[in-house]
């Protein structure tokens, strides 16, 4: 994707709660946020395990639908349905989801082979090259370790160059040097390209790397940007600004 070819759409949520009922109890992760993710900025998700993190993620995403409230994008042909925006979304799972019969080679040229792409193999190859693998290609995810299994999962995320990139806990199982390589890969996404990148992760230095960090914390979750807030003053819209942006779950 080359910069020109980027524009500035955005995903918003509109007054969108969370619920799950389980053993008849019902579970509200969150309620009535207003949030808006931008394209160029990077956002990091914080939070103690179990707070709705990757819950959160997938509504953003499209992946899954809220309880109530609704999740749109907004770009150049106005308003639409995250349905329709799929091929411009990249999701790394926490949980990788690898198609095991295939190599590391073929789960990452799948999603250019899918939109019928041509070079697919030579960029997958490429990809799998910028992030330490390149000496893996032949290799099922069953035959690679947590972190290479991560590694392919984010070159399969990043392929296809996509304009939005949900990454849930991208660097959980890397060592730091691999950490701090698959981290600027992803924030060159961000700044070269104009990808927005939203990031859950555990990592206090991956979140202070992110313009904007949202953190749930004792069951609420607010805007926790600190210097950052001041850049995100400086450049951003009024649909998403600042902590107004959140209103408590
Ligand atoms: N489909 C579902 N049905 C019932 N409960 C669910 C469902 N999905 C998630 N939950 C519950 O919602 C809570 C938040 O889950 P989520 O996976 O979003 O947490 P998280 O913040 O990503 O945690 P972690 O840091 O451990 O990955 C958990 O208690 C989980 O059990
Ligand atoms: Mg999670």
């Amino acid at each position: 994707m080359s910069v020109s070819k980027v524009n500035s759409g955005f995903i918003q949520l509109n007054n969108v709660s969370q619920s799950f009922t389980s053993q008849g109890q019902q579970i509200t992760l969150f309620s009535q946020l207003d949030i808006a993710i931008h394209q160029r900025r990077s956002y990091a998700i914080t939070g103690p395990s179990g707070s709705g993190k990757s819950s959160l993620l997938t509504l953003m995403s499209g992946l899954a639908q809220p309880s109530t409230g609704s999740c749109q994008y907004h770009g150049v042909k106005g308003v639409q349905p995250l349905s329709e925006i799929r091929d411009k979304v990249g999701f790394i799972f926490q949980q990788f989801h690898l198609l095991p019969e295939l190599t590391a080679l073929h789960n990452v040229a799948l999603p250019l082979k899918l939109r019928g792409q041509r070079d697919a193999t030579k960029k997958a190859t490429e990809w799998l090259e910028k992030v330490g693998l390149g000496n893996r290609l032949t290799h099922k995810p069953a035959q690679l370790s947590g972190g290479e299994q991560q590694r392919v999962a984010i070159a399969r995320a990043l392929v296809f160059e996509p304009e939005f990139i949900f990454a849930d806990e991208p660097t959980g199982n890397l060592d730091s040097a691999s950490a701090k390589e698959v981290s600027e890969i992803l924030f060159s996404c961000c700044q070269e390209r104009g990808a927005a990148l939203v990031m859950v992760t555990h990592s206090e230095s991956l979140a202070a790397q992110a313009q904007q960090v949202l953190a749930f914390n004792e069951g609420k979750l607010a805007w926790a940007s600190r210097e950052n807030s001041r850049a995100m003053t400086a450049t951003q819209t009024e649909s998403s600004a600042g902590s107004e942006a959140v209103q408590y779950a």
